[in-house]
């Protein structure tokens, strides 16, 4: 696995080192880094015990680890009883927090006078409140308790953490389902975790328009067996909601029923209790449900908070991710409450209606501390300096971006012109597996020199390691594979790691490297020769479209739903924008012709089928696929024929002429 390795076509620049003056205080030199690293991945245990004391528990931990029932699935300060929503919300209540604002939300809509039409500013007691009283209906009316599952599919808007945090605060494990996901998305999680309640929303505002999104979850509904009962938040308002008399009820009607002094006592939850299980894509069409238990969980937020984004009370702190993704859950939700922040929640898209959106929400609430993506960036590099220029960017102190590797040039775009040299910029790594940041540089603790488009050193107690298909480190600077060799709170939970699935858990990420205990995570990385990560993308068959996860399974399932079509590979090229984009070879059925109407119907399809993030940006019709002897299809020389690279090993391909095919049909259209 040697060669070179570049991130867009840039390459890396391992010898470049940028230090900021004005943070001498939390300036270190590597080697006090890497001793201090070295000995916290020693003592790893006694690190996040210390952590742990600086949260309140319900009931201390009997131990700080140990093993579950399953190989590979621990268990974090067993005997331990931590809740989240208490955590996030009734500490601050009880402490002078209580009348701080915890969330600024603000609607896409903006008004003729320039200024956005609606705006909630809700407090940590006004939140406490709502959440109280969602907790009291769950409870009372709909009979949810500790251990029953539920599904949300929400958009970005308050209702959305106030769902999140009733939740956990009665112990129902939640699922949360990105509402740009279609109905058969929805219904196989809510089928697989065998949720009982569904919370969703009339619909959704996107770029101006409204997506009916009860239509959709009620098109999942009759696919599942399991949920009877759906609460329903207005948002849209749109006339003609669906509402099924006994089984839907608007939020608003129910809400109005519980006073506002309804109290519900936050549960006793096991630390290892599932707080929520995230599906994420995975190398099968099947989604890989992780689970994340409450105590470990809760360490890793408050730690990486602290360490990563430095969060002080005074700071406005953004990060535009969706709840439907994990950033959303870690960042958005939970990490900040938990810390007490003033955290900003923004409905719609960031270039809407203009593209300078992003800029004046900064500037609006004086953001101080923001967590973007590459992809954002590299779409605001396009529009130009000048709308970001045009807002006053004083109040920004610390960025990083996260979901995908950041390419040099967006980097030093985002650290000379966004932060005028002045904020720390930095490439945090993690996964939804994860649950929180693995791989970064800590401005709120110990700041090394940056390089730009690199994620820096694991963080401490995190034994992360470059290596080869064996498992053995490979050289500086040579590409290898990227693993955790320890074990760190926030992992996947107990009971199985993978909702239902423990097999498919140790499989997944174990296998590999057994009999050594390696957490495998999917990505080629390199590291150079002052210990810096750079993870240069995914070593499996998982896209990253604009940062969002894709499997090219779930793509192909899509695709081959279709009447049709009969077969489909899907790989993802290079995208300057989002990084990667997916495309789609198609074999056709018995009696489809290939024509420029079905290639448009395929794409519409996958949109609409699957969702929008998921459309193939091209398709490309052929007679036949290469595939092994054994019939496995052979993505990899189609992504060597779409990248124009050499094919490598053809052995076990079974057919060459397919290769042509492929060849032919990837030509004829991107010659045109
Ligand atoms: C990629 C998102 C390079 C990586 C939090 C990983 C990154 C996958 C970075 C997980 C980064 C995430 N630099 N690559 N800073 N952050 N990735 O589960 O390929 O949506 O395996 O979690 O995103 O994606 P997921």
């Amino acid at each position: 696995m040697t060669g070179e390795t570049e991130i867009l076509g840039e390459s890396l620049p391992f010898d470049e080192r940028i230090e900021i003056p004005n943070w001498e205080h939390r300036k270190v030199d590597l080697g006090t880094y890497r001793k201090s690293h070295e000995s916290s991945v020693k003592n790893s245990e006694v690190l996040w015990e210390t952590v742990a004391k600086e949260l309140d528990w319900q009931r201390p931990w009997d131990a700080v680890l140990a093993k579950g029932e399953h190989p590979h699935v621990a268990k974090w300060f067993p005997g331990g009883a931590i809740n989240l929503s208490q955590l996030a919300l009734d500490r601050h209540v009880a402490g002078n927090r209580k009348n701080k604002v915890a969330l600024i939300w603000e609607g896409e809509a903006m008004g003729d006078d320039g200024s956005p039409k609606e705006v909630r500013k809700l407090t940590y007691f006004d939140l406490w409140r709502e959440v109280n009283r969602f907790a009291f209906l769950l409870k009372n009316n709909f009979g949810m308790k500790k251990g029953d599952r539920m599904a949300v599919y929400l958009p970005m808007i308050p209702e959305a953490v106030v769902v999140l945090l009733a939740a956990a605060r009665l112990g129902v494990t939640f699922t949360v389902v990105f509402s740009g996901f279609s109905a058969e998305a929805l219904s196989s999680r809510i089928n697989d975790l065998g949720a009982k309640l569904l919370v969703t929303a009339d619909g959704l505002n996107r770029r101006g328009k409204q997506v009916n999104l009860k239509e959709i979850a009620d098109k999942a509904l009759e696919q599942t067996r399991t949920v009877n009962q759906v609460i329903v938040v207005k948002r849209t308002g749109s006339a003609g909601t669906n509402m099924k008399a006994g089984r839907d009820f608007w939020f608003d009607d129910l809400m109005r029923g519980v006073p506002v002094s309804a109290r519900v006592e936050p549960e006793q939850v096991e630390s290892e209790h599932p707080l929520y299980v995230l599906y994420t894509s995975g190398t099968t069409g099947k989604p890989k449900g992780m689970i994340h238990d409450n105590g470990g969980y809760a360490v890793l937020l408050h730690a990486t908070m602290k360490w990563v984004f430095d969060l002080k009370d005074e700071d406005i702190y953004w990060c535009p991710a969706d709840i439907g993704w994990v950033t959303g859950h870690s960042y958005v939700v939970f990490g900040p409450l938990i810390e007490g922040a003033t955290t900003v929640i923004y409905e719609g898209t960031l270039d809407f209606p203009q593209p300078d959106r992003w800029w004046q929400v900064i500037e609006r609430y004086g953001v101080s501390v923001f967590y973007t993506t590459p992809t954002a960036t590299r779409m605001q590099m396009r529009f130009g300096e000048d709308f970001v220029k045009k807002h006053d960017r004083s109040s920004l102190r610390l960025m990083h971006s996260v979901g995908e590797p950041i390419n040099p040039s967006a980097w030093r775009w985002l650290f000379d012109v966004v932060g005028e040299k002045r904020c720390p910029v930095g490439s945090t790594w993690w996964m939804t597996e994860t649950g929180g940041i693995m791989i970064s540089i800590l401005p709120g603790l110990m700041l090394i020199p940056m390089k730009p488009g690199a994620n820096g050193l694991p963080i401490p107690g995190i034994d992360a390691e470059v290596v080869d298909d064996k498992g053995d480190p490979v050289a500086h600077g040579e590409k290898g594979l990227l693993v955790i060799r320890n074990m760190w709170p926030g992992m996947p939970g107990a009971p199985t790691g993978m909702w239902g699935d423990p097999e498919r858990y140790v499989k997944q990420y174990f296998e590999k490297f057994l009999p050594k205990d390696y957490f495998f995570c999917g990505d080629y990385a390199v590291k150079d020769n002052d210990g810096y990560i750079w993870v240069a993308g995914r070593a499996d068959e998982v896209l990253k479209v604009a940062g969002h996860r894709l499997g090219t399974f779930e793509i192909e399932s899509s695709i081959v739903s279709h009447k049709a079509a009969s077969e489909a590979a899907v790989v993802a090229i290079p995208d300057p924008i989002k990084g990667e984009v997916p495309i789609a070879f198609v074999v056709l059925k018995n009696g489809f012709a290939p024509s420029e109407e079905l290639r448009k119907e395929l794409r519409h399809w996958v949109r609409s089928n699957f969702s929008a993030i998921a459309e193939p940006s091209q398709v490309y019709f052929v007679n036949k696929l290469p595939k092994t002897r054994s019939g496995k299809i052979m993505r990899r020389l189609v992504k060597a024929v779409a990248e124009g690279k050499p094919l490598g090993d053809v052995a076990t391909l079974e057919d060459e002429a397919s290769i042509d095919e492929v060849k032919q049909a990837y030509e004829s259209l991107t010659i045109i």
